[in-house]
């Protein structure tokens, strides 16, 4: 039912852990299946240099939110803000109905780090 490349995200996710040098975090949570998903932003002169995240959550919220960095690592905040949970589910080549809302934490998890970066700048 997952695809290989949500099974590979999955077995060996990318970028996990705590960002020590962190200056964006965001913490999200889903209400309904409880999993929490935190992501963690070194922004510089605008651009993502790093990014990382701890997801306790199922499978598919690991592999979404491993896709996720990996898809806003070296971009501007402008460009990462438009990666939204479709185009990770795409680049997971896709994710079974019932799952779809991991990819929205995903989602929502990148922009609450933005978030927080913009509020610590400000
Ligand atoms: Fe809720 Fe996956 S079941 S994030």
């Amino acid at each position: 039912m997952y695809s290989e490349k949500v099974m590979d995200h999955f077995s060996n996710p990318r970028n996990v852990g705590e960002l020590k040098d962190a200056n964006g975090i965001g913490t999200v949570g889903n209400a309904t299946c409880g999993d929490i998903m935190k992501v963690y932003l070194k922004v510089e002169n605008g651009i993502i240099q790093d990014v990382s995240f701890k997801t306790f959550g199922c499978g598919a919220a690991i592999a979404t939110s491993s896709m996720a960095t990996e898809m806003v690592k070296g971009k501007s905040l402008e460009e990462a803000l438009k990666v939204s949970n479709i185009a990770v589910m795409e680049a997971l080549d896709g994710l079974p109905p019932q799952k779809v809302h991991c990819s929205v934490l995903a989602e929502e998890a990148i922009h609450a780090a933005i978030e927080d970066y913009r509020k610590n700048q400000a």
